[in-house]
């Protein structure tokens, strides 16, 4: 399958729905960043003035395409793109279909491989834990491991980072305490982070419908840390800055939802059910609620980023 084609998919496709005219001047970030539509999402990309290069990860490496106006892009579920330029009199939209020959049964592959493709550090005392973290160059992750609580070493870490580390710990078992440290080049904004923990939630899903118990355990555990940060940081700044409150109400329930599958999670239908809510769930912030999020809060949002990256597991 092409990872983007100048002409259709073949097979039953469902439109989702355009959003608004996207426009050099006020282009949201998300776009400028490597990014991925869902499972069995197809993009289809046209710009209605202007020119625009758009770049895709392939197995080979980066590809670019030029497009001018009146052109078009399909772009193939699951893999990463941005645009790399624009012109600055373009416009261009952006229509999401949905192909319901793929059944979301699993979730994307570029997400599910995240924890297996990241190299592991064992830590043996803190000492050797500050220096590996003042070793971790831009752009690198590890999933550390620890015998002792790396929390107070990694907080010190993360307040002399100037925003640019990350951790998302995975909780501890039998005495040993697990997270995964990303290092990135510029400091790191929330949509990002919270991108990345719906990443991580869903590659600890994998494993933990494969039958990994340990998978399982942080599962559990990534996903009570990621429904507090929602529920008692994002949500209730959301709703001050004029955010609207129904919005607020349909997350909570599926929030209530997915804990309610997960206590249930051997169970064929809750199996089903937490991966369809899941994917849903997470499209939709990343989609429309964090972004709307951020442009409400604003020059707050860096104080709140590093307060909630600082968070210990759930
Ligand atoms: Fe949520
Ligand atoms: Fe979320």
């Amino acid at each position: 399958m092409p990872h983007a084609s100048d002409t259709p998919p073949s097979g039953a496709m469902r439109a989702l729905g355009r959003g608004r005219p996207h426009r050099a001047g006020d282009l949201l970030p998300r776009f400028s960043r490597w990014h991925a539509a869902r499972a069995n999402r197809w993009e289809w990309l046209h710009l209605q003035r202007g020119e625009l290069v758009l770049q895709w990860l392939g197995e080979a490496g980066s590809l670019a395409r030029s497009l001018g106006a009146g052109q078009s892009l399909w772009l193939a579920p699951g893999h990463r793109w941005r645009i790399a330029r624009l012109s600055e009199d373009a416009e261009f939209s952006l229509q999401v279909f949905a192909d319901d020959s793929v059944i979301a049964d699993a979730p994307q592959p570029e997400r599910a491989r995240l924890l297996e493709a990241a190299p592991r550090l064992e830590a043996a005392d803190a000492a050797a834990l500050a220096q590996a973290l003042a070793d971790l160059a831009p752009g690198e992750r590890r999933l550390l491991r620890t015998p002792f609580d790396p929390a107070p070493c990694v907080r010190e870490a993360l307040a002399d980072s100037g925003g640019t580390l990350t951790w998302h710990p995975l909780g501890a078992d039998a005495g040993t305490h697990a997270a995964l440290l990303v290092r990135c080049a510029e400091p790191v904004d929330l949509l990002d982070y919270l991108g990345r923990d719906h990443a991580l939630i869903e590659a600890a899903l994998v494993g933990a419908l494969g039958g990994d118990a340990g998978r399982e355990r942080w599962l559990r555990s990534l996903l009570a840390r990621h429904l507090r940060i929602e529920e008692q940081d994002i949500f209730p700044a959301f709703l001050a800055a004029g955010g609207d409150p129904a919005t607020v109400r349909s997350l909570q329930r599926e929030h209530e939802l997915l804990r309610g599958h997960l206590d249930n999670i051997a169970d064929p239908a809750s199996h089903r059910g937490l991966l369809l809510v899941l994917e849903a769930h997470d499209e939709k912030e990343e989609q429309l609620v964090y972004p709307d999020f951020l442009a409400r809060i604003g020059s707050r949002a860096a104080a709140l980023t590093a307060a909630i990256i600082a968070r210990g597991p759930g």
